[in-house]
């Protein structure tokens, strides 16, 4: 039904019958929480028995006789270094492991570079008088949230399916020192599911910047989180940079929180070995050695990128129906109905919904007041802003198969009524 080809009677009588079903659904006092994309606790389930993988009898001496009960290992243990450079295509000596949040080494990084500035920085990052990121957008709330902390200005470039808008983001890096910086996330990006092509690779790569110490902030969160057996290539980011003679442009990050444990997971970094040996005399500074007992369960529970693929379908066989069930109802209530658009991602842990121009935030509010907490509208823009307020982030993966049926069937009551309020003020 294209709302756009309905008589205003039609949508006045469309309209009456939704505000009763929203009504309806106000009644059931719905508690329903969608706002986050966390595992649900069966895909926790799925790495419970990690936790038994080192026990008080566990062999727990490294291969070079160093006790991981003890101080030391700055940078990982050596044999979670090899797990996850497999996993990310780079050399073991281009790899630091963290504690439990990529979120965490991100802000760090960022909050070094204020401090201290990078290799080729003329100056800390604090001392300038302006410092600029590039953010991609729709994107991560958290990531914006970072920059907005240490003050750095966001300018927003829109997103293709091929990645960032790449003719504006080599104009601008060509033209500004103060942009040091571009937040990427290459593979089913959060909301989009847009995995970046290797051409955007190849230009991120070879791009040419005014800043000396400009870095691209390759958040790898969604690396192997395939929901279909055709999952999205994407480009080693870390060989493109070298080829193209700038091996310092990428700081590269990754966890395990949506692996095993978001709670207990293992996070990292990936980048050439001169980025990271910085980083490394910063770290020896800051700590004497990590949770090395976490990594080593990691390391024997995932074993391999092999053994960590096929832990990922079991991921999938749980949460790709929650998927299915969103793209289903979408396409049966917004089918042809030009009210609404959203992504049909290969991967990752979002779909990313499109209403008509300025109904986003209507959307999010009546939908909460029916019991259905969504991310909120603005979140997937810097500064909360969406400036055509339409996006909304969708979360499928921690509610039940139920609730999140429930949970959508009120979504779209609210689209569609706050669509046909849209469309006949601007008749009237
Ligand atoms: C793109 C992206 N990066 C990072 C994170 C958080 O990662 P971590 O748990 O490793 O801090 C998330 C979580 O939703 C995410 O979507």
């Amino acid at each position: 039904m294209d709302y756009f080809q309905m008589s205003e009677q039609e949508l006045r009588v469309h309209e009456a019958s939704l505000a009763e079903q929203y009504e309806a659904y106000k009644q059931q006092k719905l508690k329903l929480d969608m706002s986050r994309g966390k595992p649900c606790p069966e895909q926790l389930g799925l790495s419970k028995e990690m936790l038994d993988t080192v026990t008080s009898g566990s062999q727990l001496q490294a291969r070079d006789g160093s006790d991981y009960l003890n101080y030391g290992g700055i940078d990982g243990i050596p044999e979670a270094k090899e797990l996850f450079a497999d996993i990310l295509g780079v050399s073991p000596k281009e790899v630091i492991i963290g504690g439990n949040a990529s979120l965490n080494m991100m802000h760090d990084t960022i909050s070094r570079a204020m401090l201290h500035g990078l290799r080729g920085s003329k100056e800390p990052w604090a001392k300038l008088p302006k410092v600029k990121f590039i953010c991609p957008s729709p994107g991560y709330d958290r990531h914006f949230a970072i920059c907005e902390l240490f003050n750095i200005e966001m300018i927003v470039v829109g997103l293709t399916p091929d990645g960032p808008d790449m003719d504006a983001v080599e104009k601008l890096v060509l033209e500004d020192e103060s942009i040091k910086g571009i937040w990427c996330m290459p593979k089913y990006s959060n909301p989009e599911g847009i995995t970046y092509s290797d051409a955007t690779v190849e230009r991120l790569a070879r791009m040419t910047t005014k800043a000396t110490d400009f870095r691209l902030f390759w958040d790898d969160a969604y690396n192997v989180h395939h929901l279909t057996a055709t999952p999205d290539p994407l480009k080693n980011i870390l060989s493109a940079c070298k080829e193209a003679g700038n091996p310092d442009r990428v700081f590269i990050f990754s966890s395990t929180s949506k692996i095993t444990f978001p709670g207990a997971g293992v996070a990292v970094m990936a980048a050439s070995e001169d980025n990271l040996n910085a980083i490394r005399k910063q770290l020896s500074v800051q700590t004497i050695g990590p949770d090395k007992i976490n990594q080593l369960r990691h390391v024997r529970f995932l074993k391999n990128p092999e053994q960590v693929q096929l832990h990922m379908e079991k991921h999938a066989a749980i949460i790709k129906p929650k998927f299915d069930l969103v793209l289903d109802k979408f396409e049966h209530e917004f089918g042809g109905s030009r009210i609404a658009s959203w992504s049909k991602p290969n991967g990752g842990y979002f779909i990313s919904l499109n209403t008509l121009d300025g109904c986003a935030r209507k959307v999010v509010q009546m939908a909460s007041e029916a019991g259905v907490t969504l991310t909120g509208a603005g979140a997937t823009f810097p500064y909360g802003q969406d400036p055509r307020d339409c996006n909304i982030r969708i979360a499928p993966t921690y509610p039940s198969l139920a609730e999140l049926e429930a949970a959508i069937d009120v979504l779209c009551v609210c689209v569609k009524l706050t669509s046909i309020r849209t469309i006949l003020s601007k008749s009237a």
